[in-house]
């Protein structure tokens, strides 16, 4: 198992230093599962008054991430490796499960996180390999995109998770999302556990889990629906579960 080396680059430090102290993410640090450093580009500027963006050439509002610290910082902080150069922007691919397993596959990581209005084009020319964006919306920063893509990615490393199966079972591994869960008490407020969990006959539960699946996904996501590979099986259960719904 090897640690996986995650730095972040951010004019907000505290913010993504705090939230990786809790939970799965210090889990996973204290684990030795990951290692976060989160660094400052304000610390790569020379100039007196230390200025990390500037104008937009051409006019027009907000600020612009100037190039020079930026890629300064990258560059110091990739040295000889070769790794992945996140930068988080609306303008980016969407971001979803399979780009969090490829992320997951190196050891190394550096999530830029974009303010402003933007950031110097010549930064994503020099130094970033990829552009990630959490959804069609816009947010004032890349802070909290970036804390999603680390999210999704650490829990996926060997030995974050505490039960190694559930990432690899949990919604969207396979297309489809997840199944409901319940818990004691068998009934609360009227509500009743379904009979299928209660049984103790492990293949009813499969069955049950699989075919609520497959329902949750054709009512919330039916574009995932159409994509997912479906086993003659599911085909069964989804016509049984409509036809149950129709009587
Ligand atoms: N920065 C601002 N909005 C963003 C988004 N939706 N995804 C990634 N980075 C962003």
């Amino acid at each position: 198992m090897s640690e996986m080396r995650l730095d972040v680059v951010t004019l907000f430090p505290e913010t993504i230093a705090q939230a990786l102290d809790y939970s799965i993410m210090a889990r996973a640090r204290d684990a030795g599962v990951a290692e976060f450093s989160v660094v400052n580009p304000r610390e790569w500027t020379t100039d007196r008054h230390r200025i990390v963006d500037d104008a937009p050439y051409g006019g027009g509002a907000g600020m612009v991430l100037k190039p020079e610290p930026l890629v300064a910082c990258i560059e110091e902080l990739l040295g000889e490796d070769e790794a992945p150069v996140v930068l988080m922007t609306p303008q980016g691919t969407p971001f979803d499960q399979a780009t969090a397993h490829r992320l997951a596959n190196h050891d190394r990581l550096i999530v830029v996180c974009g303010h402003y209005e933007g950031i110097d084009e010549r930064v994503r020319d020099l130094v970033v390999t990829d552009e990630i964006s959490i959804g069609d919306y816009v947010l004032t920063g890349g802070e909290l995109p970036a804390l999603v893509v680390i999210d999704a990615v650490v829990r996926l490393l060997p030995g974050a998770v505490g039960n190694a199966e559930s990432p690899v079972t949990d919604s969207f591994s396979d297309g489809l999302v997840e199944h409901p869960h319940y818990t004691r008490p068998p009934e609360f407020r009227g509500l009743r556990v379904p009979e299928a969990l209660t049984d103790g006959d492990h293949a009813a539960v499969r069955r049950w889990r699989r075919q609520q699946s497959l329902l949750r996904t054709m009512r919330v996501r039916p574009d995932l629906l159409g994509r997912a590979e479906l086993t003659d099986e599911d085909r069964e259960l989804l016509a049984e579960a409509l036809d149950d719904a129709q009587k």
